[in-house]
């Protein structure tokens, strides 16, 4: 297929080096995209990670086309739709218990900022005004926004967009390769790290200046790094201490990825808000959420004054009704045709897959949990990120895989619907590229 390059600026991409060959889907279904030039290309990262019930879900679609041809939209300042209403409803019963009330927005980033916004306001509405300064942590990421790159520890962004970053400060990130390398599930060195947040971070900056720490559970997008053992349940706890918020970011690790619907019920920590987009509508219409505990929600209802805004916050496209009947809907598959259960079904014969590439040439570790993996290589000298880039591309091309690079890393985590079969297929193909590597 011959397209027009010129116009297109692609977000988060080597614009000259994929205009020389372009990569282009045309069609997705089920565990498979179709390219121009006709090949099918097995989904090893769920689009983004966010594709969790597979490719063109009917219920999905149909659910989405409805609603196009009832209603297109509806103002959601001052007034909305039923719909809205409904989404909210079954995400918060999907939820941990106690995280009630739900907050839409347009996606991760936007859920991020969102999130950070409520916490800082609900500091202040406590009487609290002290408390502003956030914690995030090393390598995290927190989406686009400038809350979420303030709180999220890629350097990049600082050297980019330093100078306007809010008071943050960052714990270190728990990753640690020479006690943990070629775990399975979760490390067992490394909870050690959390106290760092209470004995390093807070001795430092007054615990009483804090207003909320955010993490990943697991943190995907800098390349897969697992929590240790024990180390959530710290900083839950250093947080209850010192009266901190603890906001979860599960954009990748909501709906199943681990197993479960949240991280928070893998881990059996309940954080103080849930921040969630992608999978929440199978990505079919962009949607993110805040999932709040009704206490942070109360406080702002409480002190408004009557007939006054709560929270001076919202996107035109908070709870859009295509987005709203896209998340019912995906929200009905995932319970009704039990998508979570599968993923942790799954989970034990991934990791098995995924191990079986130790030894490989230019391995340096593997690292898993429910259905995400990563998969560290050695660099070239002075070439970082050229030899996970050559595993990318020889894996679309010649082996008809989808897998997804982060510096030398590849991190993989297809749709939960992935099949045993499947399995070995995706991981077949990145340990042949592996075999051939020079
Ligand atoms: C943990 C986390 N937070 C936030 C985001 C940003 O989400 P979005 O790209 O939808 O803005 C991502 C995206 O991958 C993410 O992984």
């Amino acid at each position: 297929m011959t397209i027009n390059t010129d116009h297109y600026w692609m977000p988060f991409t080597a614009n000259r080096q994929f205009k020389e060959r372009p990569r282009l889907m045309v069609k997705a279904a089920g565990m498979h995209y179709t390219t121009d030039d006709g090949r099918q290309i097995l989904d090893g990262t769920a689009g983004l990670w966010c594709v969790n019930a597979g490719h063109g879900h009917p219920s999905i679609t149909q659910a989405i086309v409805e609603q196009a041809t009832t209603m297109d939209f509806a103002p959601p300042f001052q007034m909305s739709h039923p719909k809205a209403f409904e989404a909210a409803s079954c995400l918060a019963a999907m939820a941990p218990q106690g995280l009630e009330r739900v907050f839409f927005c347009n996606d991760g980033s936007e859920a991020v900022d969102t999130a950070l916004k409520m916490a800082l306001a609900y500091h202040r509405l406590n009487g609290d005004a002290l408390r502003t300064r956030l914690i995030g942590r090393e390598r995290g990421y927190h989406g686009v926004g400038f809350g979420g790159i303030a709180v999220g520890g890629i350097a990049g962004n600082r050297k980019q967009f330093g100078p306007t970053l809010a008071s943050v400060d960052h714990l270190r990130h728990p990753l640690d390769i020479n006690k943990n390398a070629f775990s399975r599930g979760l490390p067992e060195h490394g909870a050690e790290i959390a106290d760092e947040f209470e004995q390093r971070l807070l001795a430092l900056h007054d615990p009483a200046t804090v207003a909320a720490l955010i993490v990943e559970p697991v943190q995907g997008s800098t390349g897969v790094i697992v929590p240790p053992k024990g180390y959530l349940q710290k900083l839950r706890s250093i947080c209850d201490k010192y009266g901190i918020l603890l906001i979860f970011d599960e954009v990748i690790t909501g709906f199943g990825r681990l197993g479960t619907a949240f991280a928070a019920d893998y881990f059996g920590v309940t954080p103080d808000m849930i921040c969630c987009a992608k999978g929440l509508t199978n990505a079919t219409v962009p949607m993110g959420a805040v999932i709040v505990k009704s206490a942070i929600h109360d406080a702002f209802m409480q002190a408004a004054p009557e007939n006054a805004i709560e929270f001076y916050h919202g996107y035109t496209y908070s709870g859009h009704p295509l987005a709203c009947a896209a998340a019912i809907a995906t929200l009905d598959v995932y319970r009704n045709e039990k998508m979570f259960e599968r993923a942790a079904q799954m989970a034990p014969a991934f990791e098995e897959a995924a191990h079986g590439l130790r030894g490989l040439p230019f391995v340096k570790d593997v690292r898993n949990l429910g259905l995400v993996c990563g998969i560290e290589l050695e660099p070239i000298a002075g070439k970082p990120t050229a030899r996970a880039y050559e595993v990318f591309s020889r894996c679309f091309w010649d082996k008809g895989v989808l897998i997804r690079t982060t510096g030398d890393i590849i991190a993989l985590s297809p749709p939960l619907i992935i099949s045993e079969s499947q399995v070995h297929e995706l991981f077949g193909a990145i340990a042949t590229v592996l075999k051939s590597l020079k």
